[in-house]
């Protein structure tokens, strides 16, 4: 575990609980896995549980198959079988699940579930998204970056769209490692003010020299019934061609996914030659297999 992780046991909730220097490790040692991905089995005995109250795919498959390939075991769970759905508390979940499994990872809609559930574990908690965070994405988005410009500090990033759980991870995990993050929002869907996060309601001024230029969903899990509002206040900030000619020479696109062609990025940007969108996809496994290795205690 990086010495610079506060908590016992380090759960993982925003993201920044590591410390820049933390975060820029697990990004270093994501890579290395990456190039040698059944090179460890940190997790040999152990069993991990994988809580989704929201649907899953990238996530789901990525920390399953984490689990697998670090020689543990996947306990995945829908939150709809549980007791959980039935009212019993995120305490005492989190209180038998610590008897059980040496990590609980969760998908949800309340960050103070998660809270709540990381209160009362003797194990590692880690958010798998939350209506206000999405740190593991962010974290595989370090990798992402890292990979295609070789470093992370100074690089701009800018994020057009909605100001949601991806938008503030990124905000402020990229933005603990020294990325320079801008948001493009409408009025009524930006974030709050967060440290060194630059606001804006202008996507082409958020692009200009950009090196990564980074969409989301417009109607994000949970936000349905304000889709029609959504998808109108949101239609000028659709990640396109003419938006990528804006950022800095070798200007790449990026998307969390799933994604929407022809609402938040087009096909083109989707499918093309200046994206690292794909490579994002994979690298989430990547990422989780060194928060694993180094917040798992040895079993
Ligand atoms: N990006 C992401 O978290 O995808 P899923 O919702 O498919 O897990
Ligand atoms: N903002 C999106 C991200 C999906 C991975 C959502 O919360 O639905």
């Amino acid at each position: 575990m990086p010495d610079s992780w506060p908590t016992a046991p380090a759960h993982f909730l925003t993201g920044t609980e590591p410390g820049a220097e933390g975060i820029l490790a697990l990004v270093d040692r994501a890579i290395e896995l990456k190039a040698a991905p059944l090179s460890v089995r940190p997790l040999e005995g152990a069993s991990i549980a994988l809580i989704f109250e929201k649907p899953s795919t990238r996530t789901r498959v990525s920390f399953e198959v984490a689990v697998t390939e670090l020689g543990g075991h996947a306990v995945v769970l829908r939150g709809d079988e549980m007791q959980l759905s039935r009212g019993e508390s995120p305490r005492d979940t989190g209180l038998v699940l610590s008897r059980h499994v040496e990590a609980i990872a969760i998908r949800t809609h309340s960050d103070e579930v998660v809270s709540a559930i990381a209160s009362a574990s003797s194990v590692p908690v880690i958010n798998m998204l939350t209506d206000g965070h999405h740190p593991c994405q962010a974290l595989g988005d370090l990798v992402t970056l890292k990979e295609t410009f070789g470093h992370l500090d100074g690089l701009k990033l800018a994020f057009v769209g909605d100001g949601n759980n991806v938008a503030r991870s990124l905000a402020l995990v990229a933005g603990l490692v020294g990325v320079q993050v801008t948001v493009a929002s409408p009025s009524g869907y930006q974030l709050e003010p967060l440290p060194g996060l630059v606001i804006t309601d202008d996507p082409a001024e958020a692009a200009m020299g950009a090196d990564a230029i980074y969409a989301d969903a417009w109607v994000s899990m949970g936000d349905e019934a304000t889709a029609a509002q959504r998808l109108s206040a949101l239609a000028p900030y659709c990640l396109d061609d003419a938006l990528l000619d804006l950022g800095a020479p070798g200007a790449v696109a990026l998307h969390c996914l799933p994604a929407h062609p022809g609402q938040e990025i087009t096909p083109e940007v989707l499918y093309g030659s200046r994206q690292r969108i794909w490579d994002q996809a994979e690298n989430r496994r990547h990422a989780q297999k060194a928060l694993l290795e180094a917040i798992v205690r040895a079993v």
